[in-house]
């Protein structure tokens, strides 16, 4: 079967990729190759940290492998926190709480709430091309937290049409909407074209 090296340790993300892609392809991790490098992220947009990443690997592993890069864009923050989406509250490290803490103080006095989470996948093939694939779902930054699934900025993130936070949805019905799972699908469509 074939190889592809996904750029990731994180076990859900892992698990999620391997059960649509499990038909064509055997998906390793980066630990899988024996990759325990800190990969450096330090382009200025998702598209850059994505490519950074999957470069990375390419280059010193000469397989085909992929990686993704998430951020959160809120329109009344001209697209913040956007690529610093993860360490949103200390550029240092990563904290859930302080991260929606500081989400909600920078929206407190704006009228406009509206956001979209956007995933980009970055795929380079085993002759080295790039290819980028996007999956972005639109929504609002409720006022307060509400639900208890799922994890980062889940609890105020209402998608559009929904009427719910993804932390009220539950992990299943919001894994068959999320901006991951549309970007992820666009590589599957790709990869296996299905
Ligand atoms: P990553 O690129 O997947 O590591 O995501 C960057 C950051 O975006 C994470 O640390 C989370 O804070 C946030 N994030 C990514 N995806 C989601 C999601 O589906 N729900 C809530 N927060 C997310």
């Amino acid at each position: 079967m074939e190889q592809i090296v996904f750029a990731t340790n994180n076990a859900h993300k892992l698990q999620e990729i391997r059960s649509i892609l499990s038909a064509r392809f055997e998906v390793l991790s980066l630990s899988d190759i024996g990759c325990f490098d800190d990969i450096p992220e330090t382009a200025d947009t998702l598209e850059g940290n994505a490519l950074q990443k999957a470069h990375y690997v390419y280059e010193r592993y000469q397989v085909a492998c992929f990686a993704d890069d998430t951020g959160l864009e809120v329109t009344a923050l001209g697209g913040a926190p956007g690529v610093h989406t993860a360490r949103y509250a200390y550029p240092d490290r990563q904290d859930t709480e302080a991260n929606t803490d500081r989400l909600l103080r920078e929206l407190s006095d704006k009228a406009d709430r509206s956001a979209r989470f956007r995933t980009v996948i970055a795929y380079i093939d085993a002759t080295g091309k790039e290819h980028l694939f996007e999956g972005a779902v639109r929504g609002i930054i409720t006022e307060s937290r509400r639900g208890t699934e799922g994890f980062g900025y889940d609890p105020v993130f209402a998608p559009d049409a929904v009427g719910k936070t993804f932390a009220e949805m539950g992990v299943a019905a919001k894994n068959r909407l999320s901006h991951r799972a549309l970007a992820v699908q666009k590589l599957s469509q790709f990869l296996c074209g299905k």
